[in-house]
């Protein structure tokens, strides 16, 4: 039997940061995770240069039943915390776009300061775990693998959510609170690429690999960034982002053209070059293998641009102002950045991350109701998180 002050489950970004913290408090620490390495999300993401942060991080990037939850640990340990601690370790960084703050080298890096500050603050990690039970008496809790048993004071619940399932992923975390008595909401892929009905999959796949910049809107929210045909569907970080508003049945709303008022720009070519094909015309403002396809089924007619009249150059605009897809659903957990739902935040203290219903009980990161968009908001919650229960655990 081994004892602990602090055992934490998981060894990924939140479950990491507060197992530091707690370190960092004279608190004996043990890390559990059932894989190989640690931070194995935190490798892959940002295609390998880890999106660590974003400058404009604040609670109005978070979807979560209760959206203030998150904004007593977003402003106690917040993003320039974190960059600061990068700083301090010297990593090479830079921003990409809107705010989004990327290693310049690797995300190894990240992995390396985490690790390092493990080290400091006595923080050991046993990996490779296969936890068969947790129970709770007599002030503590009690972890089972087929090795040992261990006990703890304080038990925080690090097991992220169910994307990527081939990397470790699994509902242990909401296997743990519905024991002990938790809330967990429903919950779903986000942030996720979108698939085609069979019919628009019979049009569409042949122009995959083609992107834009567009905005993508659905359930009145609407996000302006880059949009990718695949295989598969929609892909690309203005799809990735609207996945998380995005419900089955929903209709999504595509401006393929957000930046030009085409009406007025169809008209201006009319008069300088009217024997000009719209095809031609188009072809200067959208990618041409979009344009052939959608002549090809015959959202809009080819003719001299002479020949359009008032009205069809108005609904033409209005069209591709306004093209409609209807997705077949997502592509699930298997390439999702994340997990919307889970744990209950109403269940939860803001200021502690522990559970009001079982003392000691600690839930950090993205197994609770708090999800971020696409851009470093779920790496900053992660740290923002895990400090806090850190600093109580
Ligand atoms: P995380 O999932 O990181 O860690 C949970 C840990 O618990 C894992 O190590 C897992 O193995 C372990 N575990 C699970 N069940 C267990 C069990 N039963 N027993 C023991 N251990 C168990 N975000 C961002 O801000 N910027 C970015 O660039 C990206 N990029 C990105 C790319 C890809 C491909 C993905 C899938 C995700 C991202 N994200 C992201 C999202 C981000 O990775 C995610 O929100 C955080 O890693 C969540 O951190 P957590 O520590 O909460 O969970």
């Amino acid at each position: 039997m081994q004892q602990w002050d602090v055992i934490v489950i998981g060894a990924g970004a939140a479950g990491l940061f507060a197992a530091i913290e707690a370190g960092k408090r004279g608190r004996r620490v043990l890390v559990l995770d059932n894989g190989k390495k640690i931070g194995r999300k935190i490798l892959m993401s940002g295609g390998g240069r880890c999106n660590f942060t974003n400058i404009y991080a604040s609670h109005q990037n978070y979807l979560s039943q209760n959206p203030h939850f998150c904004k007593s640990a977003l402003s106690r340990y917040t993003q320039w915390d974190f960059i600061s601690l990068v700083q301090q370790y010297q990593i090479p960084y830079h921003e990409k776009t809107l705010g989004q703050l990327f290693c310049d080298d690797s995300a190894k890096d990240i992995v390396e300061l985490l690790s390092s500050e493990c080290r400091k603050a006595g923080v050991q990690i046993a990996l490779q775990q296969q936890i068969s039970s947790v129970s709770y008496s007599n002030g503590l809790f009690q972890l089972v693998t087929p090795e040992l048993t261990r006990t703890c004071q304080s038990l925080v619940v690090a097991c992220g959510g169910l994307s990527l399932p081939n990397l470790g992923a699994t509902a242990f975390g909401y296997q743990l609170a519905e024991q002990f008595g938790l809330n967990v909401l429903p919950v779903r892929a986000a942030l996720v690429p979108l698939t085609w009905q069979p019919a628009d999959k019979a049009v569409f796949e042949e122009i995959s690999g083609v992107a834009l910049p567009v905005t993508a809107e659905a359930n009145d929210v609407v996000f302006p960034e880059d949009m990718l045909f695949t295989h598969r569907g929609l892909s690309g970080p203005a799809i990735l982002q609207i996945s998380s508003f995005w419900q089955p049945g929903d209709e999504l709303l595509i401006n393929l053209l957000p930046q030009l008022d085409l009406s007025a720009f169809l008209q201006e070519q009319q008069q300088k070059h009217p024997d000009q094909e719209l095809k031609t015309a188009l072809g200067k403002v959208l990618p041409k293998r979009l344009v052939e396809k959608l002549l090809e089924i015959k959202v809009i007619n080819n003719q001299p641009l002479k020949a359009l009249q008032h009205k069809s150059i108005a609904n033409i605009s209005q069209t591709l102002h306004h093209y409609v897809f209807k997705p077949n659903g997502t592509e699930g957990y298997r390439t999702a950045e994340v997990t919307l739902g889970g744990v209950d935040t109403n269940e939860l203290s803001s200021k502690t991350m522990e559970a009001k219903k079982q003392p000691g009980l600690y839930f950090v990161g993205e197994v609770m109701d708090v999800t971020g968009w696409l851009g470093g908001y779920n790496f900053q919650w992660a740290w923002s998180s895990g400090w806090v229960a850190g600093q109580y655990c």
